[in-house]
């Protein structure tokens, strides 16, 4: 059987455009969370109705092949079925996050993603130019929206990696702009991507607002992204730890940077490590607590209460997202 060609509108979602033109408007930054499987899904869905917030659920390119991009696609539409049935009428955005190649952004376009990354920040500045307009004038075509990266971040981006962070260089951002016609831009200003951000035991450095300043300058009203937003919440790092895990010294963003981030021409801050250690502690010490149960509708029920909860709180202490939708 050959795969179905299907638009983003045709399955509910939205691109992002309005989202981020509200966003801007009105100093909050739309939440874009990751997620690979059902229950995660599920918690995000569930929080962000709670909450009244419009929200972009992510995919890397490794978890579009974990979840099987036919799934996926059936996946997406079943959380915007979900929505509309609980009398919601969120903006949900079906996101590629980090693709790295035109071939993987055209396939999600053509599966129904309402918006695309475009990663060539690792490349020499005009090939990810020249990268970055091809997705573009693919995906225009189609509505899909397009988000690009200049700077590169320290820690894995799926298959791009780099050692140290090479931030962002502000005088770059509206060439790049300008040649792309990409949508949104992420910017490198010290965040990076895991739970392990900085080193344990010495002083968290702030972020450099002052490159995103002059990025906002160069740009004015254009929408920035943040990678590797993650504060990497100690409350989930503690419990891992106490129930056999072991991830010492993972630090993440303070909230209060992840605010004064939101309130300015950020429009869309991603969140992937702390879902996964959210659902790493409950797990864990549901397993310690309980070592007989072996229903895993019980233990990953747990998970996902834990993630609603947090997908809450980020759109309502951290984001300023709950109320926008
Ligand atoms: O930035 C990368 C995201 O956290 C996705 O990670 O490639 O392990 O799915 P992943
Ligand atoms: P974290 O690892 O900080 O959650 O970042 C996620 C991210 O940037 C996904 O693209
Ligand atoms: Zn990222």
């Amino acid at each position: 059987m050959e795969k179905q060609k299907v638009h983003y509108s045709d399955l509910g979602l939205s691109n992002t455009k309005e989202m981020f033109s509200k966003a801007m408007a009105g100093k909050y930054a739309i939440p874009a969370y990751n997620f690979n499987n059902l229950e995660q899904l599920q918690a995000i869905v569930t929080a962000c109705i709670e909450t009244n917030s419009p929200v972009i659920i992510q995919v890397s390119k490794g978890a579009r092949s974990y979840a099987n991009e036919t799934m996926l696609r059936c996946m997406a539409m079943g959380a915007v079925q979900m929505a509309r049935e609980a009398g919601s009428a969120i903006p949900i955005c079906l996101h590629l996050d980090h693709g790295d190649t035109f071939e993987l952004c055209k396939s999600c376009v053509d599966s129904g993603f309402s918006s695309v990354m475009i990663d060539g920040s690792h490349l020499p500045f005009d090939e990810n130019v020249a990268l970055a307009k091809k997705v573009v004038e693919y995906a225009h075509q189609f509505g899909v929206s397009v988000e690009a990266e200049l700077g590169v971040l320290a820690g894995i981006e799926d298959e791009v990696s780099a050692e140290h962070s090479t931030y962002t260089k502000p005088e770059e951002v509206e060439e790049f702009v300008r040649r792309t016609g990409v949508d949104s831009l992420a910017i490198s200003i010290g965040t990076s991507h895991g739970a392990f951000k900085f080193k344990a035991g010495q002083p968290v450095p702030p972020l450099r607002f002052d490159i995103l300043e002059e990025c906002e300058k160069r740009i004015p009203g254009f929408p920035i992204v943040l990678h590797g937003a993650s504060s990497v919440v100690q409350e989930y790092v503690a419990l891992i730890n106490q129930y056999g895990g072991n991830l010492a010294g993972a630090v993440g963003i303070p909230e209060d940077q992840l605010r004064q981030a939101a309130a300015s021409a950020v429009c869309k801050i991603n969140i992937d490590s702390d879902g996964r250690l959210a659902v790493t502690a409950k797990i864990r010490e549901y397993f310690a607590k309980d070592p007989k149960e072996f229903d895993p509708r019980k233990y990953l029920g747990e998970a996902r209460k834990e993630l609603i909860k947090l997908v809450k709180h980020k759109n309502e202490m951290v984001l300023g997202s709950a109320g926008k939708a």
